[in-house]
């Protein structure tokens, strides 16, 4: 099949590299000259594990290319993905101008029948939207489908290639024929693939990451009343995960979510439903616990070293969202390290592949160093953001040799305490009573 996937992001390029390994000709389109050079090159400019080796074959092989062009990409296919961002706007709704002007192009670059669908996270009603504005200049029919993505970055290839469930929203039965037969390879162990209406697969995007936050925030909410009580939330956690109507997933306490999608889908999801006069607020609730949750770390670090933090040097571990990716929108290190800095404190961080992206953040207001134990010189505290498992087993006595305080603050929960307090350390994390060593 002949596939258009326009906008080469962290979902675009991962589908586009997927469909053309299962034998289709991709050609991925995106306006930013910068990345489609890079791509040109052979250099991917995200880090997700298994799309190398992904996209270099299929370059190889003459299934893949990249351009800058896309209506020529619209024109050579038969089918177009829409993988473009959806940011949120001032108000939090979904900002669909990117989404729309690929709609506009599609429309001018028609020269044949064709199967349009949106891959972005997009608010229910947008596929109408959509084919509005391709239907202002098409001359030619056009089938408009919603098939949200659910690839979690750091496994993304991993889930492309094996989806729990493909959702697919088709407007005709030529559409859902086209799309399973382009799905057949991913689903073959048996993951169902669900075919819907546009709107109900538009709203299951949002009601799945939805959820997704809610049991995170739940479970932030739970480890206050264990701190509150000197409950641990670790035992809760396992009590309540392992009734098999909940599930063990997403129930870990931690420092907030983040990244590109919960944030700005739990907002979009928001306005929809006050827009609908539907009642959000149980969602409303899950982000106003969520921004809270994310200012943990510096509260806790002030309330233990003071609010003047001038002469102070902390050491972060950790700043993408989470791990295995250099994605850092709405990542909770950005909260703590903005309040250090704004705290005259100095702020030296480790990230196993986000430097590049703290850059852009930070800049040169933030020390980087090329291995975790090199934060810790001279440090009076260690912040962990991010449960990347280098840092899982420390050497502590190293650790403690080289800091100027044996102080941490785990927004992770990643060690026991007992242990860590029997290292020598003052240990705060979440949802667990703080523990200081024998005698301190
Ligand atoms: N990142 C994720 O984990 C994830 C998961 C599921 C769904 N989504 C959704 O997928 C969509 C894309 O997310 P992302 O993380 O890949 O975004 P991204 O910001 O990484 O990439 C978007 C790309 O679209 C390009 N673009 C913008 N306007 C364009 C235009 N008019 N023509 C061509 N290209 C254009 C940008 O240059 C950019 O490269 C969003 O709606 C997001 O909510 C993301």
């Amino acid at each position: 099949m002949k596939i258009a996937v326009i906008g080469t992001g962290y979902v675009g390029l991962v589908a586009g590299a997927c469909l053309s390994e299962t034998g289709n000709d991709v050609v991925c389109a995106d306006i930013d000259e910068r990345k489609i050079a890079r791509l040109n090159a052979g250099e991917i400019p995200i880090y997700e594990p298994g799309l190398e080796p992904l996209i270099e074959n299929n370059l190889a092989a003459g299934r893949l290319s990249f351009t800058t062009d896309v209506p020529a990409a619209v024109k050579a296919s038969e089918v177009v993905f829409i993988a473009v961002g959806t940011p949120p706007d001032e108000d939090g709704s979904a900002d669909l101008k990117h989404v729309l002007a690929v709609a506009r192009t599609i429309g001018e670059s028609m020269n044949g029948e064709k199967v349009v669908i949106t891959k972005s996270t997009v608010p229910v009603g947008t596929a109408r939207l959509v084919r509005q504005e391709i239907e202002k200049t098409a001359k030619h029919p056009v089938h408009v489908c919603s098939n949200p993505e659910f690839l979690k970055e750091g496994a993304a290839v991993e889930d492309f290639m094996k989806p729990d469930r493909v959702v697919l929203g088709v407007d005709s039965e030529h559409a859902a024929e086209v799309l399973r037969d382009l799905y057949a390879p991913f689903v073959r162990t048996g993951a169902s693939v669900l075919i819907m209406d546009v709107p109900s697969a538009e709203i299951t995007k949002y009601a799945a990451n939805s959820m997704l936050a809610t049991r995170i925030s739940f479970m932030n909410m739970v480890a206050r009343l264990c701190e509150a009580t000197g409950a641990n939330v670790d035992s809760v956690r396992r009590g309540v995960g392992s009734d098999g109507r909940i599930g063990t997933s997403f129930l870990f306490p931690g420092i907030g979510y983040g990244g590109s999608c919960f944030p700005k889908d739990v907002k979009a999801l928001v306005k929809t439903m006050r827009e609908m006069g539907v009642d959000a607020s149980i969602l409303e609730a899950v982000e106003d616990l969520n921004a809270s949750q994310k200012t943990t770390l510096l509260d806790r670090l002030t309330a233990k070293l003071g609010d003047d933090l001038t002469g102070k040097v902390i050491a972060v571990w950790g700043l993408a969202f989470k791990p295995n990716t250099d994605d850092m929108r709405e990542a909770p290190s950005i909260v703590t390290i903005e309040g250090l800095l704004e705290r005259g404190a100095r702020v030296v961080a480790h990230d196993p592949v986000a430097e590049e992206e703290a850059h852009r953040h930070f800049g040169d207001r933030i020390g980087y160093v090329k291995t975790n134990y090199e934060a810790l010189d001279g440090a009076d505290a260690l912040v962990i953001h991010t449960e990347w498992l280098p840092y899982r087993h420390p050497d502590f006595a190293r650790m403690r040799e080289v800091m100027a305080r044996p102080l941490i603050f785990d927004g992770r929960n990643l060690y026991d305490p007992d242990a860590v307090a029997d290292e020598g350390f003052e240990y705060h994390s979440i949802g667990r009573q703080p523990r200081v060593p024998a005698g301190a």
